[in-house]
């Protein structure tokens, strides 16, 4: 005879189990307390390498008594991306940044604010101003390159962050800002830099020596930036730069932006912007240099597109295809953000798992960009491989994520990419490099992951005219 399941449970017997938990798999090597803390530290990518390697597209792992989950390949990551914010969080992630970016905006406002502020910059990256940045590139990579002279060897990181410290300043901040820079602007930046360490990320308040630069150093910041928003408010000039877009936005409410406000959200697009291109220029070089066949195709290119004396614009930028794939290689084998992460704030399931609230959920672009079953012969530096008909980037919307992805994907990628091609372009079409020191291996201690030092690289004036007039 049939016995229906409430009678019984009258009689005594158990119900049906729920179905069976799936927990996501742990990493293995785990210690007591630490947790996988002292692996991570030597070597954060090769340890969540390994957690791929073992399990897959997802694998917890803890940091002290913090928890993790990495998701790892473009099905993973679609589901992290989409994701909305109340359920995978970047503002408790990145609340260290605060008193870098100030009150009011990005990270300590909420989200939909931040999602505002940020798209008043989206005037300042079509077309039009565009243009102006390509020549404003073209002008301060020259003058960087005659200031060179000859021969000689610079550090490749530090040239990288002067070049794109002078560029930033003048599309973002302003002439009146890029007149300033060798006059308190540089110093004071560098402090506010050294302000973003390790020990900020979880006491952003500690009253140490870093940390009182680093708010003088705002003050500094935001008293020069002021004084140049009153000068333009004052002669109506009205240049085409980041600045004048917020000076000229209005919120939904039709409210224009405060002074600390707009000086916040340049600091926040300064910030996000200038170190990864400096990080990512230098990482360019270093593969480029091991790579004469492939440079010899992009200075092919060069000719092409410029002929015996051409002039170097937006137009021409695009049409450098060789050098393109060049930047979305090394954005491929060196993503400067190596980990994104979000705090789970709602569960999130995906592929029959729950990964539960209070979780630092963490996709890490230097992982997914060498998995092998998406990219052919993955450690090899190989540009055409994002050119037809291979495109591999293609193969799904999040196989090539180091410009991140969803809400919070880069609004300056096409900016950082005409930049690094601006510089590129120029750099090669004067000089011959060659690194005097090995390939450098990566720097896993600051929160933008360049090249480790020594970096020194060897340069020499082509005897061949250039392609620009
Ligand atoms: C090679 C250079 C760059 C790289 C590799 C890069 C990478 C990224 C990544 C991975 C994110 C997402 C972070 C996350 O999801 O947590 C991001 C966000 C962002 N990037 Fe970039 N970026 C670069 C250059 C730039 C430039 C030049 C600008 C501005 C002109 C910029 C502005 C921003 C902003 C404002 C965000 C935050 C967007 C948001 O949270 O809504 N970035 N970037």
């Amino acid at each position: 005879m049939a016995i229906h399941s409430d009678s019984a449970a009258t009689l005594g017997r158990a119900r049906p189990a729920a179905p069976p938990e799936n927990p996501i798999p742990e990493l293995s090597g785990a210690w007591p307390l630490l947790g996988h803390l002292p692996e991570f530290q030597k070597d954060p990518v090769a340890m969540l390498d390994r957690g791929w390697r073992e399990h897959g597209e997802l694998v917890r792992f803890r940091l002290g008594t913090s928890k993790f989950v990495l998701f790892a390949g473009p099905e993973a990551h679609d589901s992290y991306f989409r994701a909305p914010e109340e359920q995978l969080d970047a503002r408790a992630v990145y609340e260290f940044t605060v008193p870098v970016f100030g009150r009011g905006v990005a990270y300590d406002v909420a989200p939909e604010i931040m999602a505002e502020q940020l798209g008043f910059l989206f005037p300042a990256l079509r077309d039009a101003p565009m243009r102006r940045y390509a020549r404003i590139m073209y002008e301060e990579a020259s003058r960087f390159a005659d200031a060179l002279g000859e021969e000689g060897t610079i550090d490749l990181p530090v040239a990288m962050n002067e070049l794109t410290v002078n560029i930033a300043s003048r599309c973002l901040l302003g002439q009146e800002i890029r007149d300033q820079v060798d006059s308190g602007f540089a110093e004071a930046y560098h402090d506010l830099q050294e302000g973003i360490n390790l020990l900020g990320f979880f006491f952003p308040r500690l009253p140490i020596p870093a940390h009182r630069r680093r708010d003088r150093a705002r003050r500094r910041i935001a008293q020069l930036l002021v004084r140049v928003m009153t000068e333009r408010r004052r002669t109506e000039a009205a240049p085409e730069d980041f600045m004048q877009a917020l000076m000229q936005a209005r919120y939904k409410d039709g409210r224009a932006l405060s002074d600390e406000e707009v000086t916040g959200i340049l600091l926040t697009v300064l910030f996000a912007g200038q170190h990864t291109s400096a990080v990512l220029g230098s990482w360019m070089g270093f593969e480029m240099f091991r790579a004469p066949v492939w440079v010899a195709r992009i200075r092919e290119e060069m000719q092409e597109v410029y002929g015996e004396k051409g002039t170097m614009s937006l137009a021409s930028l695009k049409r450098q295809s060789a050098l393109e794939c060049t930047v979305r290689e090394c954005e491929r084998l060196h993503p400067p953000l190596i980990l994104l992460i979000r705090k789970v704030l709602q569960p999130l399931q995906y592929a029959g798992h729950t990964v539960s609230a209070g979780t630092l959920a963490v996709v890490s672009p230097a992982v997914s960009h060498r998995l092998p079953h998406l990219f052919a012969d993955p450690e090899r530096f190989d540009p055409q491989r994002f050119a037809p008909p291979r495109s591999e980037d293609k193969q799904h919307h999040y196989t090539l994520i180091g410009f991140g992805g969803g809400k919070h994907r880069c609004m300056g990628e096409k900016f950082a990419l005409l930049q690094l091609k601006a510089i590129w372009t120029v750099l090669l079409d004067r000089f011959d490099f060659d690194p005097a020191a090995q390939f450098p291996a990566p720097n896993y201690r600051s929160w933008v992951t360049g090249p480790r030092p020594p970096c020194r690289v060897r340069y020499r004036r082509r005897p061949q005219a250039s392609v620009f007039t």
